[in-house]
């Protein structure tokens, strides 16, 4: 089947930015979320940042906002990605939201239309038993901010098949980008090493043994990371943070995943980060 029509749900953080790469790549993209004010903020960010983005990498912009915008199709209701060849979901990394969204979409969908699950720790295998397809479901880990990012981590599930895989890694490489192939467990390879870190740097903050500045000045001067784990965690979302760490401390059963109480904290005070303006920093 060719793809040319690309179904995104959610237009949260993760979502805009998977909308805005493949309406970049030149194909049509149909964006669902349930909340309208979302596709606003979606639409006004994606419109600002196909003219930033190839700033920040000294590029120039490829194409004007209104051409991309004018790929991207935006709605509430799932109904829509009927004329979907690919889908991604983003939706909440809650289990009951995303199940509750691959249970309708699976009976909105073509048979052979492939779903990309972009979820942070939430197992491949088990979004695959709710859907009548577990062949052709599989994990698209996309890194934030999507269009700035080259590699996207490739999750295998237990059913999803070798054409899935291709087709998947094909459709990255038209994107720009290569994908990655691993198995599936709760966070992955990325997330089971980066949620761990960000929250044990939480955990180094609330015992007051250094500032959130000196704790991510030290990642970037000592290991020259480009970005400390606090920071990181403002970018991601502390609400995505504590959402991935918890469904990995359940799937483990290992302490090692607690999550922080000032993490929870944070998350109860709605300073999420970035996105609410406020978390470790100020936006
Ligand atoms: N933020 C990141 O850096 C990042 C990176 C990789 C993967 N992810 C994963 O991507 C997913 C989304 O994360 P996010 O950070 O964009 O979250 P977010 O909270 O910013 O956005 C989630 C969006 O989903 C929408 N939504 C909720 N229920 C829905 C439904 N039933 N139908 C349609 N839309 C619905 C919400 O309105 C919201 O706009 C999560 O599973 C997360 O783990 C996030």
């Amino acid at each position: 089947m060719s793809i040319r029509t690309v179904g995104v749900i959610g237009a949260g953080t993760i979502g805009r930015g998977v909308a805005q790469s493949f309406a970049e790549a030149g194909f049509e993209v149909i964006l669902v979320d349930i909340s309208p004010a979302q596709l606003d903020s979606a639409a006004a960010q994606i419109g600002r940042d196909v003219l930033v983005q190839p700033m920040l990498l000294g590029k120039p912009a490829k194409e004007d906002p209104a051409t991309v915008l004018a790929r991207i199709t935006m709605g509430t209701d799932l109904a829509a990605l009927a004329d979907a060849d690919f889908v991604v979901e983003n939706v909440t990394e809650n289990w009951d939201v995303k199940r509750k969204v691959y249970e309708q979409i699976d009976a909105i969908c073509r048979p052979g239309v492939i779903f990309g699950v972009n979820t942070s720790a939430v197992p491949i295998t088990r979004v695959g038993s709710v859907t009548g397809r577990p062949a052709e479901i599989l994990g698209l880990h996309f890194m934030n901010p999507v269009p700035m990012m080259d590699t996207v981590e490739v999750v295998s599930g237990h059913f999803t098949s070798e054409d899935t895989l291709n087709t998947a890694i094909g459709l990255l490489t038209e994107l720009g980008k290569e994908g990655i192939v691993v198995q599936d467990a709760p966070g992955f390879i990325t997330n089971r090493v980066l949620m761990v870190t960000i929250n044990e740097a939480i955990f180094c903050v609330q015992d007051q043994i250094a500032s959130a500045e000196d704790v991510d000045k030290m990642f970037r001067g000592c290991f020259g990371h480009k970005m400390g784990p606090l920071e990181t965690g403002d970018l991601i979302g502390l609400d995505t943070i504590l959402n991935s760490i918890t469904v990995m401390y359940e799937s483990y059963k290992d302490s090692k995943y607690r999550p922080a109480p000032l993490l929870q904290k944070m998350v109860d005070a709605r300073l999420l980060g970035r996105k609410t303006g406020q978390g470790f920093y100020t936006y």
